[in-house]
């Protein structure tokens, strides 16, 4: 079966992923990194590996890739889709600028461009252009760098198998464009696309992203149901401006790629049940909370998303109690210190020392008590915040708020 032959795959690249951290540029000519050069720092396993000549276009470079509005000239709903989506934003991003800035001021380190610009910028790299003079590199994650991948290979500093140029490879067997060349590859409808980018080893052996490794070890791979499945919708829109070319399918597929950062996709996540009892003057709250709609944990991606679970119970007394719980990670670096900025989890982080994310499909039941006097109608309500601040504010930020559920006791009511 099709999937049987994908998940070998999937196993043959994670392990290599490992070595993704330790390419180094050599100072003055971040252009050419070869694999002769990328021992890191650090003597390890890694270095083994890393002794392999890396033939990388993404890292080599080469003819460099065709701006967005380029192909938005013809594209124009699959454009305006993507512009929305955070791929269009992961190079100019003012999150990613400021952590990426900092880091090449203030660390020594001389391989950031190729560490964090392989997934952030891929356009820059791949046209050589360091001093982010084209466009293209600011589009970050672009039409043309995915639509030049041609598959993905078990080779962690080379992953992409890329054709830039007049060929545009996508997921349809009868395209026929007029000004380049279309040709069909199954990578687009795999989740190993996906995964050079979204699953991430660093050199201290900590899975910084893992939602390739999530999804995949979930019972969605045995269900057919791939990353694009969920994040990439058939939503209505042309293919291709009819003035250029008339096809039959009235639907593209969403571009947008909403994630953590939409809450219509938190709540298709997230499902909430809320019951309480009384017990004499205590209140038993119940809640049910299950990841019923999430491919990998919820949350996914960088240690520094959380959800909070806030669970409120006011007895009328104009004093409500309160108590939570945290859906997330905790990485700590190497002194133990526990890493709250996106610069600490990528370069230090060292080790997961709390994950208690939900896992895809399961339900958890948490339970909470208070003390309320009898004979006082009683509300419950659940409330969940999306927490996602990387440059550090973690701490202090109230989060999105996205779902709320309550239940009631009247007065006296007792199970
Ligand atoms: C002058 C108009 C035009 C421009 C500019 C253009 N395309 Fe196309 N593209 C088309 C047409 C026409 C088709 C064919 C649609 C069909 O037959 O279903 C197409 C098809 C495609 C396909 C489908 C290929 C497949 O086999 O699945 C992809 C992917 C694609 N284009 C990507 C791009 C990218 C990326 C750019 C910018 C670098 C771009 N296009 C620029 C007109 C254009
Ligand atoms: C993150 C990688 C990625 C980026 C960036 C991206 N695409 Fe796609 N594109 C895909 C995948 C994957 C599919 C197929 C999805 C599926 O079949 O489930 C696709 C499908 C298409 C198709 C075929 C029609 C359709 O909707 O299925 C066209 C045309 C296309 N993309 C053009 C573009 C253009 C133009 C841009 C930029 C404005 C762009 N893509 C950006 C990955 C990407
Ligand atoms: C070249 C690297 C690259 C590829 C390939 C790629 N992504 Fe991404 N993706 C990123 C980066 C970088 C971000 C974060 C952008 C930012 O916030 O600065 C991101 C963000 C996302 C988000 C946004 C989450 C949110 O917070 O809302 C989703 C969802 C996503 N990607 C899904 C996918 C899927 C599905 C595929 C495969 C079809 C894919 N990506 C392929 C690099 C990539
Ligand atoms: C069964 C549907 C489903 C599948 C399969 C799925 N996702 Fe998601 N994903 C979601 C939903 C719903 C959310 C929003 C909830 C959340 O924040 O986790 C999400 C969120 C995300 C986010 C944002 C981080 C976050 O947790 O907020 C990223 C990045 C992402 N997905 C990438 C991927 C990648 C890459 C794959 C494939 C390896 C994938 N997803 C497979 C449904 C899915
Ligand atoms: C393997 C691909 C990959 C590499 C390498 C990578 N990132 Fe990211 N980065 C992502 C993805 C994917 C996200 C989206 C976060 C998520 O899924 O939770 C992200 C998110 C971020 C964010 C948050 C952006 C926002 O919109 O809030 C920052 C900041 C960031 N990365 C900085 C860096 C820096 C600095 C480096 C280099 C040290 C780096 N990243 C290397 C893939 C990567």
């Amino acid at each position: 079966m099709r999937l049987t032959r994908r998940t070998q795959i999937a196993v043959a690249v994670i392990p290599l992923l490992a070595a993704f951290a330790t390419v180094t540029a050599r100072a003055g000519s971040p252009a050419v990194v070869r694999g002769d050069q990328a021992a890191s720092a650090k003597g390890s396993a890694t270095q083994a590996r890393a002794a392999k000549p890396a033939a990388n276009q993404a890292v080599r470079g080469g003819k460099a890739l065709t701006s967005a509005e380029e192909c938005g000239r013809c594209h124009q709903d699959i454009y305006r889709y993507w512009k929305a989506s955070l791929h269009a934003q992961a190079a100019d991003d003012t999150r990613f600028q400021a952590v990426f800035v900092k880091l090449k001021d203030e660390s020594a380190r001389t391989d950031l461009d190729q560490l964090c610009l392989r997934c952030h910028a891929p356009a820059l790299l791949q046209g050589q252009d360091y001093k982010w003079e084209k466009k293209v590199s600011w589009e970050g994650v672009t039409c043309d760098f995915c639509h030049s991948v041609r598959g993905i290979r078990a080779d962690t500093k080379a992953p992409f198998v890329l054709d830039v140029g007049q060929v545009k490879s996508g997921p349809l067997r009868d395209a026929q464009p007029t000004v380049h060349v279309a040709r069909y590859a199954d990578t687009f409808s795999s989740s190993m696309l996906c995964n050079p980018c979204h699953q991430f080893t660093n050199e201290h052996g900590l899975d910084v992203l893992s939602t390739y490794d999530e999804w995949q070890s979930s019972p969605y791979p045995a269900r057919s149901v791939t990353c694009q499945n969920c994040h990439m919708r058939n939503t209505s829109g042309k293919v291709v401006d009819p003035k250029v070319k008339r096809v039959a399918s009235s639907s593209v597929n969403l571009h947008e790629m909403p994630g953590g950062h939409s809450i219509t996709e938190l709540n298709r996540a997230l499902q909430a049940v809320i019951a309480s009892e009384r017990h004499g003057n205590t209140v038993d709250v119940t809640v049910q909370v299950s990841n019923r709609g999430a491919g990998h944990r919820l949350p996914t991606g960088s240690p520094l998303r959380s959800i909070v679970m806030v669970v409120q119970v006011d007895g009328g007394t104009g004093k409500p109690q309160t108590a939570s719980r945290t859906y997330g990670r905790v990485v700590v670096d190497e002194n133990n210190q526990e890493a709250t900025d996106e610069a600490t989890v990528w370069l230090r982080g060292t080790r997961v020392v709390r994950d208690d994310r939900l896992a895809p499909t399961e339900r958890r039941v948490e339970k909470f008590s208070f003390q309320m006097p009898a004979n006082t109608p009683v509300r419950a309500v659940a409330k969940f915040y999306y927490h996602y601040s990387p440059t550090a504010a973690s701490k202090t930020d109230s989060g999105m708020p996205f779902l709320s559920v309550s239940s009631w006791l009247d007065a006296g009511a007792v199970k």
